[in-house]
């Protein structure tokens, strides 16, 4: 039966994400396969081959013409985002495609015009959205269990190892395109940031209304940002305070990482300080790692009232659990949850987070476009 047969996957870039993350992913999924790897580079492709033990190749037509892959997954530098789902969309295939949707707006647009004339399914690997942590606080806030939504603090504040600048966090592939705004877009708002902006919509169900931010390049020799200060107005009124940082000391090494069999030294901040908070009329929420914190003035079974509880979360593969969701949502017909649309959102707030940068003034969304 049609509906049960795997959504078959060619791989555009093969790189750090895809190697590490998505790739052994995929691989736990029950309705997706990969069925061809593709990367420019012949040993990134074929060593991306070998490992998931796929056929692979250099050559994008390659991909773009077998008429038994019905979608694509595209990790690669956020400058080719745009052609490269294009290209997928003409060729009627499907595009999951790695955040940030584009570096652009105009981009974001093209991308969502070009799937749409073709009647293919675009989505933004947002994969945070399937980890338990946010789908808890998204029911928590939905509930009222915190009244309604006043005020929020999101931080993202590390130093990312000297060679991330040039081989990303695992050295996978030797590559400078994180260092440049026309490749990257930009620094720590465009490259992890980005993650909080789309969390704080999807957790809170909040639109920003107006940003005001300030950056700059303090201590790594790169173009792009390392530390961006952003202040928001939402719809409903709230008001947001933002820190996003690549660059900061004084923070804990925690015993080398394992991202998918490699081992690499990224740092985080002291666990007391790097929690996001979401503050409401009758409490807050903290989150903090795989923990968390509820304090409310109201009755809410499971929750203490004016205390705080606990929260543990199960822990469970974030990235597995996007695909498989948009396996399902294809093979049912249906727009995946995390359309192209929704990753433009999350792109306008960094635009007019930049331009307000540049341009030294509070923004108000929606951006005109040039
Ligand atoms: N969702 C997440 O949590 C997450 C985490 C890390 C990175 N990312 C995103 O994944 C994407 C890739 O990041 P990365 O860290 O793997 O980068 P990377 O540089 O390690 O890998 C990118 C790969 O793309 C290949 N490539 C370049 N141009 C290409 C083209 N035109 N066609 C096909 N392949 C091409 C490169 O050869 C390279 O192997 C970026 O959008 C990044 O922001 C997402």
């Amino acid at each position: 039966m049609t509906e049960r047969k795997p959504l078959r996957i060619g791989m555009i870039g093969c790189g750090e994400i895809a190697y590490t993350a998505t790739g052994p992913a995929i691989c736990e999924t029950s309705n997706a396969e990969m069925v061809l790897a593709m990367d420019p580079v012949p040993d990134i492709a074929e060593s991306f081959g070998r490992r998931f033990d796929i056929p692979w190749t250099t050559t994008l037509n390659e991909v773009l013409e077998r008429p038994d892959i019905e979608a694509v997954l595209i990790s690669t530098p956020h400058d080719t985002h745009c052609s490269l789902t294009e290209a997928a969309a003409r060729a009627g295939k499907h595009v999951m495609v790695e955040k940030p949707i584009a570096c652009t707006l105009v981009e974001a647009d093209r991308m969502i015009a070009a799937c749409r004339e073709a009647g293919v399914w675009l989505s933004v690997n947002f994969v945070l959205r399937y980890d338990s942590g946010p789908l808890d606080v998204r029911r928590l806030v939905a509930s009222g269990a915190i009244g309604e939504v006043i005020a929020v603090s999101f931080r993202s504040v590390g130093r990312k190892p000297d060679h991330y600048w040039t081989g990303g966090y695992t050295n996978r592939v030797q590559t400078d395109w994180r260092k440049y705004r026309k490749r990257a877009g930009g620094g720590v708002l465009i490259m992890n940031f980005i993650h909080n902006l789309d969390l704080l919509r999807f957790m809170t169900g909040l639109e920003v209304s107006r940003v005001y931010a300030e950056y700059g390049t303090f201590l790594t020799p790169v173009e792009v940002e390392d530390i961006i200060t952003m202040t928001l107005r939402f719809h409903n009124g709230a008001v947001g305070a933002l820190v996003g940082a690549t660059c900061m000391d004084g923070h804990v090494r925690l015993a080398p990482v394992s991202l998918g069999g490699s081992r690499t030294e990224i740092l985080h901040e002291t666990v007391e300080d790097n929690s996001d908070r979401i503050y409401g009329t009758r409490g807050q929420i903290r989150m903090q790692g795989r923990h968390v914190w509820v304090y409310t003035r109201e009755s809410v079974e499971g929750l203490k009232r004016d205390d705080w509880t606990r929260l543990d979360l199960t822990p469970t593969n974030a990235r597995a659990n996007y695909v498989e969701a948009f396996a399902r949502t294809v093979r049912q017909g249906r727009p995946p949850e995390i359309s192209g649309e929704e990753g433009r959102k999350a792109l306008e707030i960094v635009e007019a987070a930049y331009r307000s940068c540049v341009e030294g003034r509070p923004l108000t969304l929606p951006l005109s476009l040039p």
